[in-house]
């Protein structure tokens, strides 16, 4: 690559985001804590979705102080709907680390960042370079997009290598005046411009330089090979009801959902009929609710209940009122049921 490449292709991205980034409330005055609580949130879904998710959590934790001695239960609730609830749980330790071991305050590089629960090289290159102007690229699938197709790269980007490989590319494009918002202009120039489909080539500053728009190749890079097929589970929920009061587990194995609570499940790797499940249950004559499918990454749920009204509770299981049912920290699949049946507003 020449000399000048680097620098005209940082240059056109600062040009295009001085115009067009989007006024976002971290954007303004930076802070750490904002930051990096805007990015976790951004790893799981799209602007849009997680803006609403952001301001939820700020009015709730203005500070690094009042997430850290936060119930967790509460964290996971405010979650909830994102999905891979790890990083929920992560959020919560960081919060707890930063106060306990940093005096409330984040460190300041991408290497100490890295030490975190739950910040790994692109959370530490988002907060070092976008808080501090430290000079380290940040690399997401906007990155992976923008890059594979401006620079016509058609490295597998799920493979081991890829990650290395775009990263050390985009450490030499990266502006070393504003590094800040160079990252956050090519991320941005990702979700906005140049687009999963139909990138908006005729109007596009990198329009010069770019391979994939000399060669046509927009619709075939970046390269992304499928990964491991999705596994298909079967669901079977007896949901136990006494009084006003439903019977709720919490998760504890090493699985989805971690933590967070369900009813009485038996699991099979393929569908039941009813009079198996019948037998399984130990009662006849159950009705089964319809089919539920909830698509996570790398797993399809399909899911059915039976309601069991008792007169009595069960001596080994945990039951709550309708109202604590609404505040515990649920999969969405049993809000979706739950609120099917009336249980749930
Ligand atoms: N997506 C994730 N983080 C982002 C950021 N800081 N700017 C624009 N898009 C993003
Ligand atoms: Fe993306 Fe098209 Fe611009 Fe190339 S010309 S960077 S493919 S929008």
């Amino acid at each position: 690559m020449s000399k000048a490449l680097p620098k005209n292709f940082a240059n056109q991205l600062l040009l295009w985001y001085n115009d067009h980034k989007r006024n976002l409330p971290w954007r303004l005055d930076p802070q750490p804590y904002n930051v990096w609580l805007s990015e976790i949130i951004l790893q799981q879904t799209r602007v849009s979705q997680g803006l609403p998710y952001y301001q939820r959590f700020v009015e709730k934790y203005p500070n690094v102080q009042a997430l850290a001695s936060a119930p967790i239960q509460e964290v996971m609730r405010l979650w909830q709907g994102l999905g891979y609830y790890s990083r929920a749980r992560n959020l919560h330790a960081c919060a707890k680390k930063i106060c306990d071991e940093h005096q409330g305050v984040f460190p300041t590089t991408f290497e100490a960042l890295k030490k975190l629960p739950g910040i790994g090289d692109y959370t530490a290159a988002a907060i070092a370079s976008i808080c501090f102007k430290e000079v380290v690229a940040v690399v997401d699938g906007n990155v992976y997009r923008v890059l594979a197709r401006t620079f016509g790269i058609d490295t597998d980007i799920n493979s081991p290598k890829a990650k290395k490989e775009f990263f050390s590319l985009a450490n030499t494009l990266i502006s070393r005046e504003s590094p800040d918002d160079y990252n956050q202009a090519v991320m941005e120039f990702g979700a906005l411009h140049c687009t999963p489909q139909n990138p908006k080539c005729s109007t596009c500053p990198l329009g010069k330089i770019c391979v994939a728009k000399q060669k046509d190749l927009q619709s075939l890079l970046p390269v992304k090979e499928k990964k491991v097929k999705v596994r298909k589970r079967y669901f079977y929920y007896v949901v136990r009801k006494q009084a006003q009061s439903l019977a709720m587990k919490r998760r504890e194995s090493k699985d989805i959902w971690h933590s967070l609570y369900d009813f009485d499940l038996h699991e099979s790797q393929k569908p039941l009929d009813e009079a198996t499940l019948a037998q399984k249950v130990g009662q006849i004559k159950l009705s089964w609710s319809p089919e539920y499918k909830h698509v996570l990454t790398h797993q399809i749920i399909f899911a059915r209940f039976v309601l069991l009204e008792e007169k009595s509770k069960r001596k080994d299981l945990e039951y709550f009122s309708l109202k604590k049912v609404a505040e515990l920290p649920k999969p969405v699949l049993i809000s979706r049921y739950l609120k099917a049946e009336g249980f749930l507003k």
